[in-house]
């Protein structure tokens, strides 16, 4: 951990208000009351996972966006549009994947009538973290993909650069040591400017999608 400021709380964060060894819907009722960090408070909803209970790939993302705290599903906004074309690139059906968060509530901050997304904190993804143990053990995924830093921080609980580790066949921390892949957040290639760098770093995320994808065998 980065300092002790908060250590109590991120000690505890989501534990108390997980369900021990429930299934998704369970989980996905029970995070609406989470108080594990004060994430909730200026958020619409909570936001928790899309997809089969029992998916064979799971792919985690940061947090919720705008849309996503107001409808109450990950990856519908633009991020959910670059992730759906890249997997279906990829050669794999959206339909049949669990898609979910690290952070369950949208972080922002308020500029005038815009909200503008705020990269969670070390704190939240810590606090959210046994929701993500907890949807891995429901859903006993074979592979995991970890979409950008924040995942990838809290699937192996550890800071790193995704350049040094993505499109390697990982493991995540939790006890299930599930195979793991990192890639980029999907966002992240909306951010690039040049259109060849666009093309590139398209390539690279398919790439990914596509190690990931052959170790379902
Ligand atoms: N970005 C994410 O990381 N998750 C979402 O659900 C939407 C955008
Ligand atoms: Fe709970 Fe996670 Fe929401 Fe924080 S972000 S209140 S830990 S569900």
């Amino acid at each position: 951990m980065n300092g002790d400021d908060d250590g109590a709380a991120e000690d505890q964060g989501a534990q108390p208000w997980v369900p021990a060894g429930a299934g998704v819907g369970k989980l996905r009722a029970a995070a609406e009351s989470c108080r594990g960090c004060e994430l909730w408070q200026d958020a619409t909803q909570v936001v928790f996972s899309r997809g089969p209970a029992r998916a064979r790939m799971m792919l985690v993302g940061e947090q919720p966006g705008d849309r996503e705290d107001l409808e109450g599903e990950p990856f519908v906004g633009p991020a959910g549009r670059v992730l759906q074309e890249a997997l279906g690139e990829a050669g794999i059906d959206e339909e049949a994947v669990y898609l979910t968060n690290a952070v369950k509530h949208f972080r922002f901050e308020r500029r005038g009538k815009r909200r503008i997304h705020e990269k969670p904190a070390v704190s939240h993804i810590v606090a959210c973290r046994p929701w993500l143990e907890a949807e891995i053990a429901a859903v006993r995924p074979a592979v995991v993909v970890a979409l950008g830093a924040t995942a990838a921080r809290s699937l192996r609980e550890r800071t790193e650069r995704i350049g040094d580790v993505r499109g390697q066949v990982l493991e995540t921390s939790d006890p299930s040591g599930t195979p793991l892949v990192v890639t980029v957040h999907p966002s992240s290639l909306l951010r690039l400017r040049d259109a060849d760098d666009r093309e590139a770093g398209r390539r690279a995320f398919v790439a990914d999608l596509r190690t990931a994808a052959a170790l379902l065998g």
